[in-house]
Formats: C-alpha cells, structure tokens, sequence
C-alpha cells in the first residue's frame, strides 16, 4: 500500500510516498528556516503563507522523484495537529483535494505519533512494548507504547520543551534559529563543566522542567556581563547542552526502569544531537537497553513519519476521514 504523505504543521513543508510504512520511495522537506531566521523564531503568518506557495510543487516533486503516478496512490495522510493552525490548514486542505479527486482515503495523522513512527523507517523498527521519549520543539514526552497507536503519556512537561530552551537560549546568544543546531556546533568548541547549570526535578516523577535552567543561564550571563567578564559562548553552550541530555538521559532510564521496559526509542527534532545520541548510547549500555534513535533527516520534522504511521493506523482503522479539522492543540 502506497501512501502519499503530507506534513505542514509547522516551519517544513514535507512530502513523501511510503509503502507499506517502510519503505521511503520519496521524502522532500523544504525548509522555511532562512525567512524565520530573520525575526528570531517562526511567525505563524509567514509560515502559513509560504506553505501554500509551495505544497503543489512539492507534491509534483514527490512523484517525479519516486518516478510514481497518481494511480499508485492508495491513501493520503495528513498532519491534523498538533501544529500552527494556519500551517496545518494549508496541509489538510490539500491532502483532501487528492483524497476527493483519486477517491482514495484520506488518514489523518497526529504529528506526535508520526514522530514516532519515524523509528518504523529504519529497517530495526523497535518491538513492543517500547518507550518513547519524544523531544522537539513543542513537546518534551516520554510515552509507554505497548502496540501500535496504544499510548500512555508517562511524563511530559510542565513549562518549556526542549528544543524551546535549545531556541530561547539561542536567541539569547544572538546565534540564531532554530537554537539546537546552532548550540551543539558552538558547544563542541567548549567545557561541559564550565557552568553548573541545573537538572531540574532529577527525583521528581517523570515530568520535566526547563524554564529553570533557561533562566538560570540568562541570570548568570547577565551578571557576568554586569561585572564586566567576557562571555565564552561555547564554554556556555556546552554547560546548557549537557544539563539538558542528563536531564533527558536520566528521566528516559528511570522510565525504563519503573515500567520494566529494555526498548527505548528516541524521536524528535532535539534527537537529531549528536552528543545526545552519544549520551545516550553510553546510558543504554549501562542500564541494558536496546535503543533506537532514527537517522538525523528522520528526527526533524518530515512526511515520510506521517506516512508510516498512516499505513499502522489503517491497518487498525481503515477509514476515510474526509470529514475531519485541523487540531492546534492534538495531544498524543
Ligand atoms: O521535531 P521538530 O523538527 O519540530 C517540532 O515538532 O517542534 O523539532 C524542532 C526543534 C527545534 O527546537 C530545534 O532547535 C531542535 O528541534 N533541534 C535540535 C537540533 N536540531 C533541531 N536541538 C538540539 N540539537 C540539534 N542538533
Ligand atoms: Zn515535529
């Protein structure tokens, strides 16, 4: 089953064809990030609007790449949340278009869950049941998966995600948007224990925090300011970055450990880190877990998660959803 996928929740806007949830016959993201770049984040009007300039190109674009045909296609999936309204809008009206001409299904799809389907692309897809800490822009998560789409949010956030502290804290440093790409490469120049920045709730349950430490860092770089002291950034990026991957590190093994779990699979746009990853393979050795963390392409936003998910989520609904609305606010 050949599924064409379509993803515009927020600042990429993604095609792809998948089949049968593996295989990858085409996957085109294009990237708004050097226009958001110049306001310090994404403008949600901008982003809708540049979306709709080029979903039909980059629908042209998958075919012609994959060298498939509209008759190939046997459902569309979409993003319906959660996202920016107006971006999602532009997706799902599209994905209906196709759906009612082709009268072929259309699967909605919520952008959390393709995140974590993106670890079903892979060719080692994990078995069930699994944990899944989901880390990007908008969530911090860490979800107990015990079948396809039977999900039990464990732990999540109770203020900032992530990869908001990633961004804040760069804009902070005037490095830029988005934060963690920009972060990991100053950090690599720099001393992890430059700065004792905080793991915030380390013995507290599984939720995060991570206004704290964005806070403590803005704090401390000011005063150092105040008295005149010359910033190293890298020494900066380096502290932040590793209190936030012994945050996560730390929070992902205790799940595991509670819920007795060995399988734990990362997802999400802060995953693409390489020095997380590598944390993270030190701990998954130590505690005895199988890890799996999709490749860099794959933990940024894209189609082609949308579209594995679409085809396990058939496979349990089969249902056209023509009906449905974009949901800003989806949870997993
Ligand atoms: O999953 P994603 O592409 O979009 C959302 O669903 O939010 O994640 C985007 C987030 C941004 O906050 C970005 O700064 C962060 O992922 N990110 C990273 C890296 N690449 C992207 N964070 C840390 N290190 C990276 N290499
Ligand atoms: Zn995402």
């Amino acid at each position: 089953m050949k599924i064409l996928a379509i993803e515009t929740s927020c600042d990429e806007t993604s095609t792809a064809i998948i089949e049968n949830g593996v295989t990858i016959h085409a996957n085109i993201v294009s990237s708004q990030i050097n226009t958001h770049k110049k306001y310090g984040g994404v403008v949600p009007e901008i982003a809708s609007r540049m979306h709709t300039e080029v979903i039909h190109t980059l629908i042209n674009t998958v075919f012609e790449v994959s060298g498939l045909c509209y008759s190939d296609i046997s459902a569309v999936a979409v993003t319906y949340g959660p996202g920016l309204e107006g971006s999602l809008l532009v997706g799902v009206s599209a994905a209906k278009s196709i759906a009612g001409l082709l009268n072929i299904p259309l699967i909605p799809i919520n952008h959390l869950h393709g995140h974590i389907y993106a670890n079903f692309l892979t060719g080692n897809e994990p078995g069930f049941p699994f944990i899944c800490m989901i880390v990007s822009g908008g969530h911090t998560q860490l979800v107990l998966v015990t079948d396809h789409f039977e999900f039990d949010l464990l732990g999540e956030t109770r203020d900032d995600a992530a990869g908001e502290a990633f961004d804040k804290i760069a804009r902070f440093l005037d490095l830029g948007y988005p934060g963690g790409p920009v972060i990991e490469k100053e950090a690599k120049n720099g001393n992890i224990h430059a700065y004792q920045f905080p793991r915030a709730m380390l013995n507290k349950g599984l939720d995060f925090s991570f206004s704290g430490l964005k806070t403590a860092v803005i704090q401390t770089l000011r005063k150092q300011s105040a008295e005149g002291q010359v910033i190293n950034k890298a020494d900066v990026c380096a502290s932040f970055q590793q209190a936030v991957i012994d945050t996560l590190v730390s929070k992902a093994c205790t799940a595991c450990k509670r819920h007795h779990i060995n399988s734990l699979v990362l997802s999400g746009g802060v995953t693409a880190n390489q020095c997380l990853k590598s944390c993270f393979v030190h701990a998954a050795k130590d505690n005895a877990l199988t890890l799996y963390v999709p490749p860099k392409d794959l933990c940024t936003d894209n189609a082609a998660m949308i579209g594995s998910a679409a085809y396990y989520f058939y496979q349990k609904h089969p249902l056209s959803r023509m009906d449905i609305q974009v949901k800003p606010n989806l949870s997993i």
